[in-house]
């Protein structure tokens, strides 16, 4: 074990390698110098320690290697460093490894997230004041709207993928633990976010390296399902904010405000790329190849984030095409970090759903 802090809040952040959860580490680790982070995160492909590079010699961080599966090293971990807070968003986080695997979405995020509910709860039953479970959750545990409506807080859990499925699972199994032992939690449901670091496997990652590299975009079905896209940044800030402000007890949707079809956004993904990479613009809409249609393919996710905003005062405050210029510009000034991402393991996974394709 390393080093413990006395005399600090001790705040778990799970998951912190990740796309999401690295951007939650960096606010935290330079907003809150008070606080200790501790960033456990056992480093799956979707991990990346070169994520957090800029922070990871902060004398409030500390990294911890680990599996959060891993019952008797989550009872250790908890039992020495007494963490006061858990933020955790580690998780296999991508729809379509769900309908493949499902086994690895119900062991890592409903038992894990069960074992870090249990590790918790027994260091502190009795003495929970002051303390905070907070679990980041999605809003496809909803399910999946029509032309209308919007997701709201007390809408009806209607889970439809295996991913889903396995979040509403854990959301449940924390507001049992809160029911059954008084745990201090709060959930946050949040839509689909985008920005830097984001593992090139989903939407718009993968159609950017697609696009640098002449692949083809692969479109499932007819294009016309609709996602209600966050800058991440946005993101970190509205965790911040439910910790800081929010109820415990409570859950809080996080939007955008920003629905985009997914047809309409791959267009304006094309028009900068053909502008940034200085090529004829209509040259990588012809990309653009539709194919076989996810299973079970949610059709729309639209949030409605009126309690986060009323109670708590948080907005996003990136524009959507701000934040997709930004994080066009990141990819195309990170080709490392692409080509480090994308090697080896990627490319299987690559073949596997795609099929084969010349470089
Ligand atoms: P990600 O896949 O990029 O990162 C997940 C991280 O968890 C990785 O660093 C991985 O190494 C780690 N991890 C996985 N299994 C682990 C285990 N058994 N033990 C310890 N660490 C493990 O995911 P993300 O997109 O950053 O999502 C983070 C969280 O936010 C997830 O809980 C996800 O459900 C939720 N969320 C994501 C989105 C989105 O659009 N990406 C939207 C809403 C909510
Ligand atoms: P994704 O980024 O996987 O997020 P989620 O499924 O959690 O919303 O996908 C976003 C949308 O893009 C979703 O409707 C599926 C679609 N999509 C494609 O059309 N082609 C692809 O190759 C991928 C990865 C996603």
């Amino acid at each position: 074990m390393k080093d413990k802090k006395p005399n600090t809040l001790n705040l778990l952040i799970t998951g912190g390698a990740g796309f999401i959860g690295s951007h939650v580490v960096r606010h935290f680790v330079t907003n809150y110098p008070a606080y200790h982070v501790y960033n456990l995160d056992a480093l799956t492909y979707a991990g990346n320690l070169e994520n957090l590079k800029d922070v990871a010699k902060e004398d409030n961080y500390t990294f911890i290697k680990g599996d959060i599966k891993d019952i008797p090293f989550i009872d250790e971990l908890f039992d020495y460093y007494r963490f006061d807070v858990v933020i955790h968003l580690a998780a296999e986080s991508h729809v379509d490894r769900s309908i493949t695997n499902p086994n690895d979405f119900i062991e890592t995020n409903v038992l894990g997230t069960a074992n870090l509910l249990n590790a918790f709860k027994r260091i502190w039953i009795n003495h929970f004041e002051g303390k905070q479970f907070l679990h980041i959750s999605t809003d496809e545990v909803y399910g999946s709207l029509g032309k209308t409506g919007l997701f709201k807080e007390t809408t009806a859990y209607d889970p439809q993928s295996p991913y889903a499925a396995s979040k509403a699972a854990s959301d449940q199994m924390v507001r049992a633990y809160a029911n059954t032992y008084g745990l201090p939690y709060k959930i946050t449901n949040c839509s689909n976010n985008y920005g830097p670091n984001q593992f090139p496997e989903k939407l718009i990652p993968l159609f950017i390296h697609n696009i640098q590299n002449n692949k083809e975009l692969p479109v499932y079905g007819d294009g016309q399902y609709t996602r209600d896209w966050l800058y991440v940044t946005d993101h970190a800030k509205a965790i911040d904010t439910v910790f800081h402000k929010g109820k415990i007890g409570e859950t809080y949707n996080i939007g955008g405000l920003n629905e985009w079809t997914n047809i309409d956004l791959i267009h304006l993904l094309c028009e900068q790329l053909d502008l940034k990479l200085g090529r004829p613009k209509g040259t990588a809409s012809k990309l653009i190849t539709f194919v076989k249609d996810r299973a079970g393919h949610d059709k729309r996710y639209a949030i409605d984030a009126s309690k986060i905003q009323d109670e708590l005062g948080w907005y996003p405050e990136m524009t959507f095409e701000q934040g997709l210029s930004k994080t066009v510009d990141w990819y195309l000034d990170n080709t490392n970090w692409l080509k480090n991402v994308t090697s080896g393991a990627y490319q299987a996974y690559y073949d596997k759903m795609y099929g084969k394709q010349e470089d």
